[in-house]
């Protein structure tokens, strides 16, 4: 058996494991207990065989024959019932383990800071939460217990042995040598080969994932060909890594079969040499001696098995908990924190400075300030940082100077769920989740009841398009909304807005042309949302523009100009130019 590496045996990260045990103590004790047991009694039936061979057949004692028989049965149902039970409550335990573990994860996962989602792939995420959590889950079950209960068991009939015959015991431990060697060896090898494995199936994971989402690409532009040799390229890998694996096994079992031949061989050979000497009482130690290999060496087959398992499970605990302790994440607003029972809805930004990555500010110093109902329209190139402006407003993400103040308090300040409550917004790009309309809108809150739904609906003229959808309010929307249109999908954001009525409305109007019923569908919403309501819109429409109390002219993260329509006209500047490259050719 290989000694364990200092850096493989991180004490720290597995006691930090057990901890998530602890609600399961006496699930864990017992297996403990269970395992005891079990050890005990291995070496017990070839004392048994000992005892028998030695005084009942050479005495001819047919009635203890008969006896031992029964025992021995009796032995081997005990057995086989606590075995039963030692296997299903370590998985209980780990499958406990595991799904605390996956909820501590998703929560935190659900409370980082969104600038963490721009930074990791959301593969590496869902791999954490499912994938390696389950590693976690084999500590238990075929990692740690099952390895103390092995070596319980070849310390119990290792006693046994030495105690019966030292001198034959360590005759039989002659091939141990080539047995531990072989072991290291084949760890190693499968440990480097399900690395391999491991890291092909992360790739093929994270090729399939993408590329189904992005398979129009892939079709529109006929790159299926070139795609599926990619394709091809890490399946290969993944059969080259798993058939490595496998051939070390292919060599290691039949190797341990042969060690075990070799000490049985040894066994009979030195007790046969001793044959002119032979007492009786040795036949019964040889045969025993048989059996207690075979017990020596069917765990022993595993372990090395068993101590990669625990390696990865330790491994995989180790990238749960970068996840659980990430510091980036938004913290639960104190008890204290500013609950307004009613917010009127002045915004003020004040020499905010913004950067996603350090050193690349997005966002320059932007001052503006919009008056309880009225209605801002921000402009600007593409990448100008629009929607940057309102993720601030929220506290999506955190500015680094300046300051946000939402009727004269800083938002820093605000409890988070109030805020949130209290700025609706509507998105782009509106994500919508594999589910009914119903759901997507009232995002399974209870406490939205229907009646409430189809009422904002009527009043933002909402409920007759919804009712023309197959199934009406019950129609499924597939993932990622990919059955409705771009304008569908921001109609119905609209409702989910109108519902929270909110005191300050975002508003990232969508890009993309609408047919014009749409389009009066969608002016007609956008005019009730925003009526008596602060709200500041990121106008395509000029009819949203020029509805505007102020218009804001962004311009690479800074404020160029600042007016309404008509006095933005007359300056001649950024926004004249903007207006007659964007509508001038397009409307009226
Ligand atoms: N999550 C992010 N991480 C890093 N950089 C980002 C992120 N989101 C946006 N940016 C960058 O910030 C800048 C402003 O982006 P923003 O989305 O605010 O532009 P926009 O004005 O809304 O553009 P559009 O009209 O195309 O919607 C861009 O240069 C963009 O590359
Ligand atoms: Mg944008």
């Amino acid at each position: 058996m290989t000694a364990p590496k200092k850096t493989f045996f991180d004490f720290a990260l597995l006691k930090r494991v057990f901890r998530y045990a602890a609600p399961y103590k006496q699930k864990f004790y017992i297996s403990v207990m269970l395992a005891i047991l079990l050890a005990i009694i291995t070496p017990v039936r070839p004392m048994l065989v000992q005892l028998t061979v030695n005084e009942y057949i050479a005495n001819e004692m047919a009635g203890m024959l008969v006896r031992i028989t029964l025992i021995q049965i009796g032995l081997i149902l005990v057995e086989t019932v606590m075995r039963f039970f030692f296997s299903y409550i370590t998985a209980v335990l780990g499958q406990s383990v595991v799904k605390d573990m996956r909820i501590a994860t998703y929560k935190k996962i659900m409370h980082l800071n969104l600038s963490q989602f721009d930074k990791t792939p959301i593969g590496t995420l869902t791999t954490r939460t499912i994938n390696d959590i389950e590693s976690i889950n084999d500590i238990f079950s075929d990692g740690l217990v099952p390895i103390i209960a092995d070596l319980l068991s070849i310390a119990c009939v290792l006693t046994y042995m030495f105690i019966s015959d030292w001198q034959l015991t360590l005759i039989a431990l002659i091939p141990f040598p080539i047995m531990i060697i072989g072991t290291y060896y084949f760890k190693e090898s499968i440990n480097r080969s399900f690395h391999k494995v491991r890291n092909a199936v992360a790739a093929l994971n994270a090729f399939v994932q993408e590329h189904l989402s992005g398979m129009a690409v892939v079709q529109a532009f006929a790159a299926e060909d070139r795609e599926m040799e990619k394709f091809k390229k890490i399946n290969r890998d993944h059969r080259d890594a798993n058939i490595k694996a496998i051939f070390a096994y292919s060599v290691f079992f039949p190797l341990v079969e042969i060690i075990l031949a070799l000490s049985i061989g040894l066994i009979v050979w030195w007790t046969s040499k001793e044959a002119l000497q032979l007492q009786e009482s040795q036949q019964g130690t040889v045969i025993s001696f048989i059996l207690c290999m075979n017990l020596l060496f069917r765990p022993l087959r595993m372990i090395a098995d068993k101590f990669n398992v625990l390696q990865m499970g330790i491994i995989a605990s180790e990238r749960v908990f970068k996840v659980l302790d990430n510091p980036d994440f938004t913290p639960e607003s104190p008890a204290d924190a500013y609950k307004p029972a009613l917010v009127k809805g002045k915004i003020e930004f004040d020499k905010v400075v913004f950067e996603y990555t350090p050193g690349v500010p997005v966002l320059k110093e932007v001052s503006f300030s919009v008056n309880p109902g009225e209605t801002i329209a921000i402009v600007g190139r593409t990448g100008s940082g629009k929607t940057t402006i309102i993720s601030l407003l929220n506290r999506l993400y955190h500015i680094q100077q300046g300051c946000i103040k939402i009727d004269g308090v800083d938002i820093e300040q605000y409890d988070l769920d109030t805020l949130r409550k209290n700025v609706g917004v509507v998105l782009q790009d509106v994500f919508l989740f594999s589910g009914s309309v119903m759901d997507n809108i009232t995002l399974r809150n209870p406490e939205i009841t229907k009646e409430k739904v189809e009422q904002a609906a009527k009043l933002i003229e909402m409920h007759d398009f919804i009712m023309r959808l197959p199934g009406g309010y019950d129609y499924h929307v597939m993932e990622r909304g990919a059955t409705l249109s771009l304008g569908q999908r921001q109609l119905l954001s609209f409702i989910r807005a109108m519902l929270y009525n909110p005191s300050i409305l975002i508003l990232d109007e969508a890009t993309s042309s609408v047919d014009t019923e749409s389009e009066q569908l969608i002016q007609h919403a956008i005019d009730t949302l925003i009526k008596g309501r602060t709200s500041i819109v990121i106008a395509h429409r000029l009819s949203t523009i020029r509805k505007a109390h102020k218009i804001l002219v962004l311009d690479k993260g800074e404020v160029k100009e600042m007016g309404t329509h008509e006095e933005l006209m007359r300056l001649n500047g950024h926004y004249a130019k903007l207006h007659e490259m964007q509508f001038e050719t397009t409307e009226e």
